[in-house]
């Protein structure tokens, strides 16, 4: 079980090999994960799924880093990404000093940030004192509210060129992979086809050389919609439920504990 480093992760792209990408949020999934992902993100997505607030928006640098700190403690192999959440970058300086606040107090391999063309000279400034960074373009679930929801890009000739020449300029100052999120399968093509990192994508089609997903959504913990792009690979949901209920049965019936389960 070798560990996936920045340059395994670079060399799957020029193998042709599809990355496995998955979020995690402790220790317990990411290692359940670590066997067959090659990538796990500590998505801000936790705020969602773990929090059960409406946007991604809202949670803190130091819980990020406790759950990263999770996450690296259970997963040996995969590649580790954490995501800087909103507000931890908004200029250079903030960025650089929540960076090293990551990488200090966690193992991370790496830091996502949801980027415009506005960023690249901080994607630089970051490059260049270490980080490894892979930034989120496209659908960026961190500006919900400035957009008023989540819209899918890449719709019209402009959009596509903005972001194909944004991808660009990210390769060129120094970003080791790009997450695409909710971008139009033929402009995510042509992205993957026109920069050399890794692109990772959600909801952007079968091109991109990775796929990434949010594993409550993956396994069927989180079915109250299911956008188009998630598909379940379990109904993890029903089985906790199920064994909730018959651990509850067991208690109530007191046919749990046995006597083999008690000193
Ligand atoms: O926070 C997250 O989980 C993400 C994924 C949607 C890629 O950014």
């Amino acid at each position: 079980m070798q560990k996936i480093t920045l340059s395994t992760f670079k060399n799957f792209k020029k193998n042709a090999q599809k990355i496995v990408a998955i979020t995690a949020y402790d220790a317990l999934m990411a290692g359940i994960f670590d066997e067959y992902a090659d990538m796990i993100l500590v998505g801000d997505s936790l705020h969602m799924s773990f929090n059960a607030s409406s946007d991604t928006l809202g949670i803190s640098v130091d819980s990020m880093i406790y759950h990263t700190q999770a996450v690296c403690a259970g997963a040996k192999r995969a590649l580790i990404v954490a995501d800087m959440p909103f507000g931890s970058y908004y200029n250079t300086d903030e960025a650089l000093k929540n960076a090293l606040k990551f990488y200090t107090q966690t193992r991370c391999d790496a830091l996502k940030l949801e980027v415009n063309a506005d960023k690249l000279g901080m994607i630089e400034s970051l490059v260049k004192e270490g980080f490894a960074i892979m930034p989120h373009i496209g659908l960026k679930p961190q500006s919900v509210r400035g957009e008023g929801g989540y819209k899918i890009k890449g719709k019209d000739e402009k959009e596509a060129r903005e972001l194909i020449d944004l991808a660009k300029e990210l390769e060129r100052v120094g970003a080791f992979g790009i997450l695409l999120e909710g971008v139009k399968s033929e402009v995510a093509a042509t992205i993957t086809q026109q920069v050399n990192v890794p692109v990772i994508g959600i909801g952007s089609g079968v091109e991109c050389d990775g796929q990434i997903l949010v594993w409550s959504d993956a396994f069927g913990f989180f079915n109250e919609f299911k956008p188009k792009f998630v598909r379940y690979y379990a109904n993890g949901r029903e089985f906790l439920s199920q064994a909730m209920k018959h651990y509850a049965n067991d208690v109530r019936s007191k046919a749990f504990p046995n006597d083999e389960e008690s000193y």
